[in-house]
Parts: structure tokens; C-alpha cells; sequence
């Protein structure tokens, strides 16, 4: 059975490290603003192994009007679960959680690997490619709610 619940920022390293900071440090794991009261990790649970993550911080993008934003960050599932609809799950849990706390607009940085997933869900590219250092090309994405 899956379960979804909140978890302590370092307890996402155990995604991170291998998805999304694979043969780095465990070090490179850490985000700014992890640890605010205002930032949130949710964890998805398949029999009490943890195997999805995905956080959410309180960040304003200028860019959008909007102004009750929220960002997604740490978006991962590890590899031997992928495919299987966790991803999407945590992305839709996140959405309620956004909607029951009045948030107008998520937005975040995708990885291009990634755009097609949340394409899936409707969030919409905006603006040209960029890099992010030691990571690789990104598009911002988003979506009002
Ligand atoms: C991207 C990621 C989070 C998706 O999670 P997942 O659990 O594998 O995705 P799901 O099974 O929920 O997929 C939902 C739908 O999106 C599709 N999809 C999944 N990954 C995709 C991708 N990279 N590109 C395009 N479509 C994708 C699935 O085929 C599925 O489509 P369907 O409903 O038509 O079958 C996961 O593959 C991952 O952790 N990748 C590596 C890290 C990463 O890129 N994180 C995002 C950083 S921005």
C-alpha cells in the first residue's frame, strides 16, 4: 500500500542522493531553505520503504503575478519505482496541499528530461532553456491552480 506523509528534510536524502545528486556528496543534497517552517517534504511510501519524494517552499517567482506562489523542489522517485505513477501521485497530493492552503500558482524549475512528465499534468513551459551549474538544462514550468 502507498502512503504519503510529511517528512524531515534530511530524510529526502535518501531519494536525493541516488536521483538527483547521483555519485555526489551527501552534502550536495542539502536546499537552501530546507529547514524553514514554511517549506514542506512529503514522502511517498510503497510497504514502508520510502521511494518518492517531493518538497515545497514558500518562493515567490516575480516573473508571475500571482501572489500566493509556492515552488516545487526535489521532485524524485528512485529508479527502480519510476514509471509506476508515484511521481504523478506526489505532484497531485502536492496540488491539494497548495489548494486547502490558498496557493494561485506553482511553479519550478524541471529538469528537460523531465518536461514531458509534468506536460502530463498540465504545467506549461515558459521562456527559453537555461543551466543550472553541475545539473544540467532546466525550463521554468508552471501552472495556476
Ligand atoms: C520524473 C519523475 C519524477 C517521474 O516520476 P515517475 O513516478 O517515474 O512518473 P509517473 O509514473 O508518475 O508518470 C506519469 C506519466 O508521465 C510519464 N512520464 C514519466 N516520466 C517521464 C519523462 N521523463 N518524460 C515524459 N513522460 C514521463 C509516464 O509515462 C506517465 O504517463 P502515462 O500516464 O501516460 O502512463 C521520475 O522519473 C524521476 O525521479 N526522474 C529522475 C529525477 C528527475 O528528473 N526529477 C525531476 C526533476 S525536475
Amino acid at each position: 500500500m502507498n502512503i504519503i506523509k510529511e517528512i524531515p528534510s534530511k530524510e529526502t536524502y535518501i531519494v536525493r542522493q541516488p536521483v538527483l545528486r547521483k555519485g555526489k556528496p551527501i552534502e550536495s543534497c542539502t536546499f537552501e531553505g530546507d529547514d524553514l517552517k514554511t517549506t514542506h517534504h512529503f514522502g511517498l511510501f510503497d510497504d514502508e520503504n520510502l521511494t518518492g519524494i517531493i518538497s515545497l517552499f514558500d518562493k515567490i517567482n516575480p516573473i508571475f503575478a500571482e501572489k500566493n506562489q509556492a515552488q516545487i523542489r526535489g521532485m524524485a522517485v528512485l529508479e527502480t519505482y519510476q514509471k509506476k505513477g508515484f511521481g504523478e501521485t506526489l505532484v497531485k497530493y502536492c496540488e491539494t496541499y497548495c489548494i486547502t492552503n490558498k496557493v494561485d500558482l506553482i511553479w519550478f524549475n524541471a529538469r528537460t528530461t523531465a518536461v514531458g512528465f509534468y506536460k502530463k499534468m498540465n504545467y506549461q513551459p515558459q521562456g527559453e532553456p537555461f543551466e543550472i551549474k553541475d545539473v544540467g538544462e532546466h525550463y521554468l514550468m508552471f501552472k495556476k491552480l
